[in-house]
C-alpha cells in the first residue's frame, strides 16, 4: 500500500527541468499527492497537473504571504476553479504568516477569513499554513467555527495544547520534514502524544528536505522519511504509519 503526500508544490519551478519524468517515478511508492496553491496562477497550474495525472489532485487558494495582491475578482475565479474542477478537494494554502510579514498582518486575518468562508460555501475543507501565528489562526477558527468547518493545518510546528485544540475544532494535524530533524526535540512530543487517528504526512516539496536528503531538492518521495520517523515516536511499525495517515488523508480530503 502506497504513501499520501498531502502537500507538495509540484508546480514549483524547482520542478521545471524533469518534472514529466518525476511524477510518474513518485506512483512507484505513492499512491496519492496533493498540490497545494498560492495564487491564482498556481492554482491553475495545479488544477492543470491534477487533470493531467490520475493521482494527483489539488487545493486552490491564496497564500497568506501574497494577500496583499487579493482581490475581489482573484476570490471569484478561485471559487469558480474549486467549483467546475472535480479534482480540486480543498481550499488552500490560506492562512498567517507572521515570520516573514509579505503582508500586514490585518490584510491577512481578512483574507484567511474570506477564504476560509468560501471553503465553508462550497462544503470543501481547507489547508492552514499557520508561521509563528499560531494565537491569531485559532481564534479566526473559533470565530468561524461551524459543523462544515474542516481541514488540515499543515507542516505543524505548535505546541501540544495548541494541536488539541485544533483537533477539537475538527482539524488534522500535518507533520512535515521538520519532525524528522533531530533538533526538533519540542515537535516530536507533539507527534508522540496525539492520536494517529489526526495525523497526516506531507513533504511540503519542494521546500524542507528531510534527513537523510538535506541538502538537496524536496519531493514526495522523501514522505517516507516522516512516516519512519512517526514510527519510531509511536513505536509503531511504519506500515501502520504508512496506512492510517493514507486512510485519514483519503476522508479528510474526500477521495
Ligand atoms: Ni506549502
Amino acid at each position: 500500500m502506497g504513501l499520501f503526500d498531502t502537500h507538495a508544490h509540484l508546480y514549483d519551478k524547482a520542478f521545471d527541468r524533469d518534472r514529466d519524468q518525476l511524477i510518474p517515478a513518485l506512483f512507484k511508492s505513492l499512491d496519492y499527492i496533493v498540490i497545494p496553491s498560492e495564487d491564482l496562477e498556481t492554482s491553475r497550474k495545479a488544477v492543470a497537473l491534477a487533470e493531467t495525472y490520475d493521482p494527483l489532485y489539488a487545493a486552490v487558494g491564496i497564500h497568506p504571504q501574497v494577500t496583499k495582491d487579493a482581490s475581489e475578482e482573484i476570490l471569484r475565479k478561485i471559487g469558480d476553479l474549486a467549483l467546475s474542477h472535480p479534482k480540486v478537494k480543498a481550499i488552500g494554502e490560506i492562512g498567517l504568516d507572521y515570520y516573514y510579514l509579505y503582508t500586514d498582518k490585518e490584510i491577512q486575518k481578512e483574507w484567511f477569513a474570506r477564504q476560509i468562508e468560501l471553503a465553508k460555501d462550497l462544503n470543501l475543507p481547507f489547508l492552514i499554513h499557520d508561521r509563528e501565528a499560531h494565537g491569531d489562526t485559532l481564534s479566526i477558527l473559533k470565530e468561524h467555527k461551524s459543523p462544515a468547518m474542516r481541514g488540515i493545518l499543515h507542516c505543524f510546528s505548535g505546541s501540544l495544547e495548541t494541536a488539541k485544540e485544533l483537533i477539537r475544532l475538527g482539524f488534522y494535524i500535518s507533520f512535515a520534514g521538520p519532525v524528522v530533524f533531530p533538533r526538533s526535540i519540542r515537535l516530536k512530543e507533539v507527534a508522540a502524544a496525539l492520536p494517529l487517528e489526526r495525523i497526516l504526512i506531507e513533504t511540503d516539496s519542494p521546500y524542507l528536505t528531510p534527513p537523510p536528503n538535506r541538502g538537496k531538492r524536496n519531493d514526495p518521495s522523501n514522505v517516507y522519511y516522516v512516516a519512519e520517523e512517526l514510527a519510531r515516536l509511536k513505536k509503531l511499525p511504519v506500515e501502520e504509519i504508512i496506512s492510517r495517515t493514507r486512510e485519514n488523508a483519503i476522508r479528510i480530503y474526500d477521495i
